[in-house]
């Protein structure tokens, strides 16, 4: 349990650390190139220790040299048999790109994961990877961890995914570069686009036309890359640093992937004072964020703009607390099998705190302003949720107690020490 308390000033400058999403794509890609690969700025949390697990389990060879992680893979149907159950923790990301990628290896391995994992729908990757040809058991009919994967060849297919899902069209993309032929994958709407990214920069052969990716066999050559700060990290102190009536905030070297930063267009929209400059391009582009404090005006969102904030939708209802009028949110039905039912998680714990927000099956609707009380919180053992409440326990009155603030590790063990650093007396 920790005891948070309001903050009387926010101010400074962070760097925060690399992104989540974008380090469990370029470790799994150096596993399946021949050589070294060198990456700078990977994300620390549980989630991309747990990939890293995994990929060292099969074969891989991952070290530290000074501030690099070196990735040593042996090509791309090179993993090793793996003596043991895979343990995927608490990461998505981690059981459903590694599932794409040993369904066309030649090993047999089993997956598995925490009690949260166990229960997240895996039927969405199983189902195509089935269709390539895959061989994959799993709990619950083909549903559910642990799943069992004996890697067999796989031949490419034309996939049109139910569910704007990231996970989902990287773990096809990934079988496909395993795949004979040719794969193609179409999204109802555009999700984060990581990988295109990197199959494009890497020269894969790979296109993308609209909501279509279509990618064939390619040769993959080990890279280096310095991974940029995560946004959705980032997120949680610009919401600070706008709601916060006293603050001045800079955030450099951020991931402005526009796939990513849903909930900055949000905000702007909302009336927020956020200045971006981009300092970077290619293959992600990067910039640094300055942020002053704002008074807000809820507004609508639609669904086409949920994938792009889909991981801020909690700190959102904390924004729409401290904003004028009525915030809608449709369209978000994904967020009840994330790590835990996040509608649930945060609306249950915001009402404790006197907000005005109720639940809807696929979103919240949330009206604002309201003063917040301090009170007794519960992540839900999420990390998502810990890190909203903790935003909304630094703008309420009186002292809040947030059980389970120890889940921030799986993506952002740095969180606490980087808010205790901008917060002033
Ligand atoms: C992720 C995609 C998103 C996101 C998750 C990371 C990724 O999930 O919620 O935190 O790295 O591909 P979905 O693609 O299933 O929406």
């Amino acid at each position: 349990m920790m005891r948070i308390f309001p903050a009387g000033k926010i101010s400074g400058t962070l760097h925060v650390p690399g992104d989540k999403s974008i380090s469990h794509r370029v470790l799994i890609l150096a596993s399946l190139a021949k050589g070294e690969s060198f990456f700078s700025g990977l994300s620390t949390g549980a989630d991309v220790q747990s990939t890293m697990n995994v990929l060292c389990r099969l074969g891989t060879k991952i070290e530290l040299d000074g501030e690099n992680i070196v990735v040593t893979g042996k090509g791309r149907f090179a993993y090793r048999e793996p003596k043991t159950v895979l343990d995927c923790g608490n990461s998505g990301t981690s059981a459903r790109l590694l599932t794409g990628v040993i369904a066309g290896q030649k090993c047999f391995a089993v997956l598995s994961g925490d009690e949260s994992l166990r229960s997240r729908p895996m039927k969405r990757v199983i189902a195509p990877l089935s269709e390539m040809g895959a061989r994959i058991w799993g709990r619950k009919k083909n549903a559910l961890l642990p799943l069992a994967i004996l890697g067999t060849s796989l031949h490419g297919i034309e996939y049109h995914t139910p569910t704007a899902s990231a996970q989902i069209k990287t773990a096809i993309l990934l079988a496909g570069l395993l795949a004979e032929g040719e794969t193609t994958v179409t999204e109802p709407a555009p999700s984060r686009d990581h990988t295109e990214r990197l199959f494009h920069w890497l020269g894969f052969s790979f296109t993308k036309q609209g909501l279509t990716s279509k990618i064939e066999p390619s040769n993959i050559p080990a890279f280096s890359m310095a991974v940029p700060g995560d946004f959705s990290s980032a997120a949680y102190f610009i919401a600070l640093g706008v709601l916060h009536k006293k603050s001045r905030l800079t955030l450099k070297s951020v991931n402005l992937n526009p796939t990513r930063t849903g909930f900055l267009q949000v905000l702007q929209r909302m009336g927020a004072d956020i200045r971006i400059e981009i300092t970077a391009e290619g293959p992600e582009p990067v910039g640094d964020v300055f942020v002053e404090p704002s008074a807000l005006q809820n507004v609508e969102l639609t669904a086409a703009e949920i994938p792009s904030l889909i991981d801020e939708l909690p700190l959102l209802a904390v924004v729409g607390t401290q904003a004028h009028g009525e915030m809608r949110v449709t369209g978000a039905k994904e967020l009840r099998v994330k790590e835990s039912d996040r509608i649930t998680g945060i609306v249950s714990q915001l009402k404790r705190m006197g907000a005005g927000i109720e639940e809807l099956p696929d979103g919240f609707v949330v009206e604002g302003p309201v003063k917040l009380r301090g009170s007794a919180l519960t992540s839900n053992q999420d990390h998502r949720i810990a890190m909203a409440l903790t935003v909304a326990a630094y703008l309420a009155g009186g002292e809040s107690k947030l059980f389970g603030e120890k889940w921030v590790t799986i993506s952002f063990p740095e969180f606490y020490r980087l808010l205790s650093q901008i917060s002033k007396e």
